[in-house]
């Protein structure tokens, strides 16, 4: 299968260098990082260490079976600009936040498939991605239900050794993926520690809040997600990508921009009534971002 993963980053990079053994892989990111790939291949260190070489570019190909898309949920309108002229047979987000199939979807012919990825990866240096956790993604049709496409396309990354779950309720893992994004990344970053410190402590309080306030939001929205779930699947990210830098983490150490306004903001602004930790941890990001 020819993949383009668009948005090769630490986790668009990860999953390209574990799909491009088995797959025609195209990376589609930024300079220095695609040219060192293009030049010498991509090496990914850590959990599993190899060099691989996938084809590497700055800009979409005309055609692919499917598109990954892994950018941050701030670019998703203008990559679904871009994969307008890409002739696709499919496309799944696996990004962080609530409403990037929707933008994907509104703007390509192709079914959009909704998706969650839990693996943990940080990008060192150009042409280098560290493999810091084994996670999952789990992708399905994004309102729910059967798909012929979401299960070849499951079986398309399982080939490759990822580990992949078709799941018929993706609104619920996307509410889910949101709990656990934003109990995760917002106090790791502001804390600047590793997912691994909010095993326990005061860390492992703060998130514990923000997973169930979230979960309590997307019951407003009809989502069957308990407290003790959205919880219990923080504990487990949290031990899962224990020696991760979260995303937002990374962001704030690299001077960007955060996907804040997609997790904790959306959180807040999904919310029928106050939702003081996320509203808490959402300003306080913002106010580092304006600060910077
Ligand atoms: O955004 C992230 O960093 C990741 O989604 C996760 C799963 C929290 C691991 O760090």
């Amino acid at each position: 299968m020819h993949i383009a993963v668009v948005g090769a980053g630490s986790l668009g990079s990860l999953l390209g260098g574990l799909l491009a053994p088995e797959h025609d892989v195209t990376l589609v990111g930024r300079d220095p990082h695609m040219r060192q790939v293009a030049d010498e291949g991509l090496s990914v260190t850590g959990v599993e260490a190899f060099r691989i070489h996938p084809a590497a570019r700055t800009d979409v190909p005309d055609a692919a079976d499917l598109a990954v898309v892994a950018v941050k949920s701030g670019d998703t309108a203008a990559v679904a600009d871009q994969l307008v002229d890409c002739d696709l047979d499919a496309c799944l987000s696996v990004q962080n936040g609530m409403g990037n199939e929707a933008t994907l979807a509104d703007a390509l012919d192709c079914p959009v498939l909704a998706g969650t990825c839990t693996y943990g990866a940080r990008l060192d240096e150009p042409g280098t991605v560290a493999f810091t956790g084994r996670g999952e993604v789990v992708l399905g049709a994004r309102g729910g239900g059967a798909s012929e496409t979401a299960d070849r396309v499951g079986a398309a990354l399982a080939d490759a050794g990822v580990e992949t779950a078709v799941a018929a309720d993706m609104p619920t893992r996307l509410w889910a993926k949101l709990a656990v994004n934003a109990a995760i990344n917002a106090v790791t970053a502001l804390a600047r520690v590793e997912n691994g410190a909010l095993a326990d402590g005061p860390g492992a309080a703060v998130a514990a809040d923000a997973a169930r306030e979230t979960a309590r939001v997307a019951r407003e929205q009809g989502v069957d997600l308990t407290d003790e779930r959205a919880v219990e699947l923080t504990r487990q990210v949290v031990r899962d990508t224990a020696a991760n830098r979260s995303s937002m983490l990374q962001d704030i150490e690299s001077g960007r921009p955060t996907e804040i306004d997609a997790i904790n903001g959306y959180v807040v602004r999904a919310a029928d009534d106050p939702v003081p930790v996320n509203e808490t941890l959402a300003r306080l990001v913002r106010t580092w971002e304006r600060a910077d």
